[in-house]
């Protein structure tokens, strides 16, 4: 049975497959809005579709997800009880990286899903999405280890999946992240602060 989530989440995305913010949607053949459910909580954000993103309309399908999905399996996290996007929606040509004012009209979708979901724990891959929340932060100083926004936001900043397929040193580094990432989910009870504040108030680096 579909729960409000996924009607909610249906809703979105079909926002996003009709968004024209920024010139990608010209590009791209299609948008990439997102996959998966609310069910476990956590909420992955990576950087921008691939070719084969691009080519199925959904998030994480080709090596890198590949290596994503061995990572989740490792720490017994089912592909389809976390919810996985992207900080730019449409691919950009060349797999080039998402420029700054692209990231900032893709920056609506990323509140909307936030509205949605209300996860748990905010997963960054690599430095693009780790940006969103912490600008000016070094991925390698802060990978690994849970972080609150000031606006209360939980973020477990981790290396891209992609950049370990290229640095092998990083794979090492993304395994031991995840482990962390286990520990984490296991010894902090799921929660919501009281304080707490409504998704459109909180204050994210676009
Ligand atoms: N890399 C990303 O950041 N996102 C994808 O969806 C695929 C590869």
């Amino acid at each position: 049975m579909q729960d409000a989530h996924d009607i909610d989440l249906r809703l979105v995305a079909d926002e996003i497959r009709a968004c024209t913010a920024c010139p990608l949607h010209r590009s791209a053949r299609q948008a990439v809005p997102g996959d998966g459910s609310a069910d476990s909580g956590i909420f992955f954000l990576g950087e921008a579709p691939g070719y084969h993103e691009d080519l199925q309309g959904k998030p994480f399908v080709g090596a890198a997800g590949q290596f994503l999905d061995e990572l989740l399996a490792g720490i017994g996290l089912d592909r389809r009880k976390v919810f996985i996007t992207n900080v730019v929606r449409h691919r950009p040509p060349e797999n080039r990286d998402p420029l700054p004012e692209e990231i900032s009209a893709c920056h609506m979708w990323l509140l909307r899903h936030l509205e949605v979901l209300q996860p748990r724990v905010i997963v960054t891959l690599g430095r693009h999405a780790m940006g969103k929340f912490f600008p000016g932060e070094s991925i390698s100083r802060i990978h690994g280890k849970p972080r609150k926004t000031a606006d209360g936001l939980l973020i477990f900043p981790v290396y891209h999946p992609a950049a370990a397929l290229h640095q092998p040193a990083l794979r090492d580094a993304l395994h031991a992240d995840f482990a962390a990432l286990a520990l984490f989910l296991a010894t902090t009870p799921p929660t919501k602060e009281p304080e707490e504040k409504p998704v459109e108030q909180i204050t994210l680096f676009g």
